[in-house]
């Protein structure tokens, strides 16, 4: 990866800073975009100190807010011609309904739309590069999920799967959709499940809840760097430089739900969220 620049969201916790710190040990130039800088700072000094690397820098944006990516875009773009690999991998699950500083329920804000505008405003600089990848984090929960035309924002009947699942499905339709758009270009986008992994998703920050379920559950869960080996693939691999459009679970390509192959959900969502992220 030396000579390589990547990008990780959601670098600060989890698969995100293990993938980071694994990107920054194999000689890539790392950026590691997390929404608070305090926990940045933190896990930027870790990820150099476990990967012996200082080829890593820290970027502060916040998917859940339309403006910070809009920022955070500007500010990579202002500081490098090209982007080699965007691994689109911050995400978050919530028991109640919330909503992102333009109104959008959390989960697809942050998961889909978010990383949805991120990624179009850097789709330049991938396309600059000798061959772009797009890796989105997605997740097995996508098999009960739907895209909720009629309320995508959940106003009616909210609940954390129905919620959740809405946003990995909306993780690979995208990446469906993308693929199809990048057609004769050198840029792929794919997605993945990375297993089931302790990480802190989940977990309340100020409480704790959600902790004691990944205490339970850890024999049976993977570490955060056995989780990363997904997203590291895809951004890595060079036999897969020319595959596209296509969801990963352990380095294979997996046959996706009808609901995830249906491509008039997936434009419809791409036209959907252009509109909301005033494209
Ligand atoms: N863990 C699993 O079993 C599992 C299974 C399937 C899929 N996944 C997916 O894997 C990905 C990584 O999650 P993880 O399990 O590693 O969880 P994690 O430890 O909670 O990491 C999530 C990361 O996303 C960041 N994030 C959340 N909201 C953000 C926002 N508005 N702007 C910028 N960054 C934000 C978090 O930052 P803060 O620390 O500031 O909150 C954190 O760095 C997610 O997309 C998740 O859906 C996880």
């Amino acid at each position: 990866m030396r000579d390589k620049i990547v990008m990780v969201t959601g670098a600060n916790s989890g698969m995100g800073l293990a993938t980071s710190t694994e990107l920054a040990r194999r000689g890539a130039r790392v950026i590691m975009v997390c929404r608070s800088e305090e926990r940045g700072k933190i896990a930027i000094e870790e990820a150099m100190r476990q990967s012996g690397s200082q080829n890593m820098e820290l970027l502060i944006g916040d998917l859940g807010d339309l403006d910070s990516i809009r920022r955070l875009a500007a500010e990579y773009k202002s500081r490098y011609q090209v982007l080699d690999v965007l691994i689109n991998n911050a995400g978050v699950v919530s028991l109640k309904r919330k909503l992102t500083k333009h109104g959008f329920e959390m989960q697809l804000g942050i998961n889909h739309l978010g990383h949805f505008l991120l990624t179009k405003l850097l789709l330049d600089r991938l396309m600059l590069a000798d061959q772009g990848r797009i890796v989105n984090v997605s997740s097995g929960a996508y098999k009960v999920g739907k895209i909720h035309v009629n309320d995508p924002t959940l106003k009616k009947r909210y609940n954390i799967a129905k919620g959740y699942a809405q946003s990995k499905l909306a993780n690979i339709l995208f990446t469906k959709q993308m693929a199809v758009k990048l057609i004769g270009t050198r840029v792929t986008a794919n997605c993945l499940h990375p297993g089931a992994v302790v990480t802190n998703l989940g977990v309340d920050r100020n409480t704790g809840f959600g902790k004691r379920v990944y205490t339970l559950l850890r024999p049976f869960f993977l570490s955060p760097e056995q989780g990363s080996q997904s997203a590291l693939y895809l951004a890595t691999a060079p036999e897969i430089s020319e595959v596209s459009g296509e969801y990963f679970y352990r380095q294979k390509i997996q046959t996706l739900t009808p609901r995830a192959n249906n491509m008039e959900d997936a434009q419809w969502l791409w036209d959907w969220s252009e509109k909301q992220v005033g494209l």
